[in-house]
């Protein structure tokens, strides 16, 4: 057993890690996660995860408001951040590959109270994420059932309030219940449930459909770019994060959303046949495939059609419309690619947060109910259940755009621990195996906190204090709950002060 530690003293509990060594025996236990996903899953995965809404829509807004036709080097831009967050959580996921993410990464680099930040952290990327994409689901499949003819009632397609992030208002929708958003909730949760295996086929399919749609888009639109549309490439600016280089920063920073999800792969790590050589396939192949599908989307986009127009819910549709009557056949398909790219995301999302909860659970910072795994499905239910629930009743009921904006800036801060952790552990266990090393250490995670860091900067100050106020939410309950029943701090107790744990 390599010893990973630590004073387990009762004063220094908070930030007493846990020990590499009963991290991967506790990988290897029986009756725990079932280990049957291949590199092409795990890719398959990080497809599902990543293209979504962030594509769909996000590309749309960054192009018409912010970057013009340069929201390609936007997408390049945010692609870089992620790029180096990517290649550490790899060397992360390849050297423990456990159930947990950076949670469980954290917890051996850097302690039980940073590891308990991470995860509560890492619930407004997983759930709130998936709460959020549901939402934009809806909006797709009201509009593609109103095309085909079937009209839902509005007030059982909308939540009853909306946030207005510039004054800060909640306002009355005329809503009740956003049905359609707690519908696909409900089915992605009971899939969920039932098997890894069932899920990830479900999700291959998804993820097969999306991507075609998408190299249909680019192959066919190419056709029809207007280079005028595309000149000129960066509009001149007109103040702070309007056109110019600080509108494609500020792009960058919208066009983040796109990429999230990538690092969801880490938290099946505990389901992965071969995670030491597979992980690091999964997380990188697919932030590489996406980026590329990206920047040929936002060129096809803002090739085709002005910059000007795309500010829709739709902006893909919008590109396909204005190329003329020979690409109509393309819109049907289109709005089917982004509902189930839409559903793979929430599938993975759904997927990482109890994962998450299971490994918190396992070590003492949750109730132990949030760690049962069903003896049939082997899969971690009643966590699965609960995050669906509370996953729907956000998307059913919250305004979704002020819990939207707390994705992003959530995400950057689980990347920043991530790359610090590398940082931390090369110098402190240089003995360790590392199946796979992040290159142009220490560059990598050094620039990889510089860049999430910057990101997280130029977000606004009101998402700052929403991310504050949760955090403070999660001490009181590290304080009031995880840090009394923490199975680390117990057996430091159990040892009495000053003893080190082998
Ligand atoms: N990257 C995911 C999306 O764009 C969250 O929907």
């Amino acid at each position: 057993m390599a010893p990973l530690i630590c004073n387990l003293t009762n004063q220094s509990t908070m930030f007493s890690k846990k020990p590499l060594s009963i991290l991967l025996t506790e990988s290897q236990e029986e009756g725990g996660l079932k280990r049957t996903l291949t590199a092409r899953n795990l890719v398959a995965l990080g497809i599902g995860a990543i293209i979504g809404a962030g594509i769909f829509t996000l590309t749309g807004t960054a192009a018409a408001t912010n970057a013009g036709p340069a929201v390609m080097l936007s997408f390049f831009l945010a692609a870089f951040a992620c790029v180096f967050a990517g290649l550490c959580y790899s060397e992360f996921a390849s050297m423990i590959p456990i159930a947990g993410s950076a949670y469980t990464y954290a917890y051996a680099t850097m302690g039980e109270f940073i590891a308990w930040i991470i995860g509560w952290d890492l619930i407004l990327e997983y759930l709130f994420a998936a709460s959020t994409v549901a939402v934009s689901w809806s909006g797709y499949v009201v509009s593609f059932l109103n095309d085909i003819g079937v009209h839902l009632p509005s007030n059982i397609a909308s939540a009853p309030f909306d946030y207005n992030s510039s004054t800060g208002e909640l306002t009355s929708t005329g809503g009740l219940i956003n049905f359609p958003a707690m519908f696909i909730i409900g089915i992605v949760t009971t899939l969920l449930v039932i098997g890894i295996r069932e899920s990830t086929r479900f999700n291959n399919i998804i993820v097969l459909i999306k991507v075609a749609i998408i190299l249909l888009f680019i192959g066919f639109g190419i056709a029809y770019i207007d280079p005028r549309n595309l000149t000129p490439f960066i509009p001149e600016n007109e103040g702070p994060g309007l056109y110019g280089w600080s509108g494609v920063l500020r792009g960058a920073s919208i066009i983040f959303f796109a990429y999230i999800g990538f690092d969801a792969v880490s938290t099946a790590a505990q389901e992965a046949k071969n995670p030491q050589k597979d992980m690091p396939k999964g997380i990188l192949g697919s932030l590489a495939i996406c980026t590329l599908l990206y920047i040929l989307v936002s060129l096809v986009m803002t090739g085709v059609v002005s910059y000007k127009v795309l500010n829709v819910p739709d902006p893909v549709a919008v590109a396909v419309n204005a190329a003329g009557p020979d690409l109509f056949w393309l819109r049907f398909p289109v709005k089917i690619g982004a509902i189930a790219g839409l559903s793979s995301v929430i599938l993975v999302m759904l997927m990482g947060q109890p994962r998450i909860f299971y490994a918190m659970s396992r070590d003492g910072l949750l109730p132990p109910m949030f760690g049962k795994v069903h003896s049939r499905f082997r899969t971690p239910y009643i966590s699965t259940i609960c995050t669906g629930l509370v996953a729907m009743l956000i998307a059913g009921f919250a305004p979704i755009n002020l819990l939207g904006e707390m994705v992003s800036i959530g995400t950057l801060l689980a990347f920043v621990i991530v790359c610090t952790g590398i940082l931390v552990l090369r110098y402190t266990r240089p003995d360790l195996e590392r199946p796979f090393k992040a290159p142009l250490f220490p560059l990598t995670p050094i620039l990889g906190i510089l860049v999430c860091a910057f990101l997280m900067i130029s977000l606004p100050w009101h998402t700052w204090e929403r991310l504050l106020i949760w955090m403070a939410l999660g001490l009181i309950i590290y304080f009031l709950y995880s840090r009394r029943h923490s199975k680390l701090g117990k057996l430091a107790r159990s040892r009495g002060e000053g003893e080190d744990t082998p």
